[in-house]
């Protein structure tokens, strides 16, 4: 049987005929041109022209934002100087507003997206010694691979709750009692605790205040730095608000400060809750211990910055760049945009458990994770058969572009198997979120049918999910 052969069909609701992009209002593909590219990408959702998603492009959240308009009109006092752009004094004034740190407490380093910032933190710390070992909650790729690109390794402490289907309001916390061995067995080798918020690579799981703080007090007992990755910081506070004992009445901006006052540094995307579609950024307070132990650290951290990204008050961004993240950062800390921003994913997600389709829950805030050993429970699949992969680029047929973050990105061993929805910010309607989940229900209707995807380069290189081509075979 031709594995594509059961394609073609149609689904009850339609996505806007052009969706925030100048590319699509000039072009319409068919389903056959995007066989070709699909094909001709090898199947990596990567390598698929984005012009062909006419349905709706949940690969990433991360820089995909439409800009507001007060984004747009700042972004046109954006200083393009060398040396101490109006932005870059904006932006001071911006992060002690939201995070409560003040510009004379910190060391800011700007960068053009969080991966470089991890970059930059971890090879220095990577100096420290050999053997050493960074607890999370849960590392996020890039986070994890810069980690043991400096021969340390990544530890992730995922909470017991994320694995069970029970209710539990926080899955995205630590696991205290597997960080607290942790730090009692090999304290001398954790130079620092990291925690992701909201927990991307554990289901987009948001973070109550109590585990930070209990982490904290963790980190206090056996003297180690508690870094934040910090890239959904204004989402995860949407769930404390809502859904943490004492926190209703406050408001999210007071939240927000409360949880920066936790940690002694951290590393951001700005190409999430920034709303940029770039930037990135490492802060360390001057006045922890961290910072007062290590101040050729924090030297050289500059020059590394410097090295790579340019003069610091630049830092790899534009100044229109800057301007924009300067006014997201105030727009992501609205009660009415988080109220509209998780309002829409969990649209979404409701919809799509209506459909029946095995998502995690409840849901997180950027993203809805489909559990692919469940979508495939009772078919032939097995995880080395990559499924997601196969559902993912069949997907693509219809212009809808979601991702595997499961058996092929992280390994057939890993504990979770998701293909991820994740909902760019101020993007798209919600007629076009219903078009994707009823092309996901109807793939889901023939999970017994869908192809298994046979990796024809790139099965065993680091990263490879980026990197690798498939074949779509006829499951056996
Ligand atoms: N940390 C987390 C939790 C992330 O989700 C990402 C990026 C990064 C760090 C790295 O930031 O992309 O600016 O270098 N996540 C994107 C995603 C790529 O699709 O989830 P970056």
């Amino acid at each position: 049987m031709n594995p594509l052969s059961f394609i073609d069909f149609k689904t009850q609701h339609q996505p806007r005929a052009y969706v925030n992009s100048v590319v699509r209002f000039h072009h319409e593909f068919t389903e056959k041109q995007r066989l070709e590219a699909a094909k001709k990408a090898g199947w990596n959702v990567f390598q698929f022209p984005s012009e062909m998603l006419r349905g709706g492009d949940l690969l990433s959240d991360s820089g995909t934002t439409t800009l507001t308009a007060e984004q747009t009109a700042a972004m046109f006092l954006g200083d393009e100087a060398y040396g101490s752009n109006y932005g870059y004094f904006e932006l001071l004034k911006t992060f002690e507003e939201v995070f409560g740190i003040s510009a004379r407490d910190t060391e800011m380093y700007l960068f053009h997206q969080g991966r470089a910032a991890e970059h930059a933190l971890f090879t220095q710390i990577g100096k420290f010694g050999s053997g050493l070992k960074i607890p999370s909650n849960g590392h996020f790729d890039t986070t994890r691979a810069n980690i043991e690109n400096n021969g340390i390794e990544a530890i992730d402490c995922f909470s017991k709750e994320l694995n069970s289907p029970k209710y539990a309001a926080f899955k995205g916390n630590m696991d205290l009692d597997a960080l607290e061995l942790l730090l009692k067995q090999d304290a001398r080798r954790i130079p620092i605790v990291y925690m992701t918020v909201t927990n991307n690579s554990g289901g987009g799981q948001p973070v109550s205040m109590e585990n930070m703080k209990a982490v904290r007090m963790l980190c206090k007992k056996y003297e180690k730095p508690l870094f934040f990755d910090a890239c959904r910081f204004a989402e995860n506070t949407w769930f404390v608000k809502n859904r943490e004992d004492g926190y209703a009445k406050k408001e999210v901006a007071a939240i927000v400060k409360e949880m920066f006052s936790l940690c002694d540094g951290f590393t951001i995307s700005l190409k999430k809750d920034g709303l940029g579609n770039m930037g990135g950024a490492l802060i360390i307070k001057k006045q922890t211990v961290f910072a007062k132990q290590h101040q050729q650290l924090l030297n050289d951290i500059r020059d590394h910055q410097i090295l790579t990204e340019g003069h610091p008050t630049y830092g790899g961004l534009t100044g229109r760049d800057i301007m924009t993240i300067c006014v997201g950062l105030k727009t992501v800390i609205t009660q009415q945009y988080l109220n509209s921003r998780i309002g829409q994913v969990h649209e979404f997600g409701r919809y799509l458990k209506e459909l029946d389709i095995p998502i995690l829950e409840p849901f997180g805030g950027h993203a809805i994770y489909i559990d692919m050993d469940k979508f495939f429970e009772g078919t032939k699949h097995t995880r080395p058969d990559f499924g997601g992969i196969a559902f993912t680029g069949l997907l693509l047929l219809k212009g809808v572009r979601l991702c595997e973050l499961g058996a092929f990105a992280f390994g057939e061993n890993h504990p979770y198997n998701f293909v991820r929805c994740a909902i760019p910010r101020n993007k798209y309607e919600i007629q076009d979120l219903y078009y994707v989940a009823d092309c996901v229900k109807i793939l889901f209707n023939q999970r017994k049918k869908l192809p298994r995807a046979v990796p024809v380069y790139g099965r065993d290189l680091t990263l490879r999910h980026f990197k690798a081509r498939f074949e779509l075979k006829e499951i056996v």
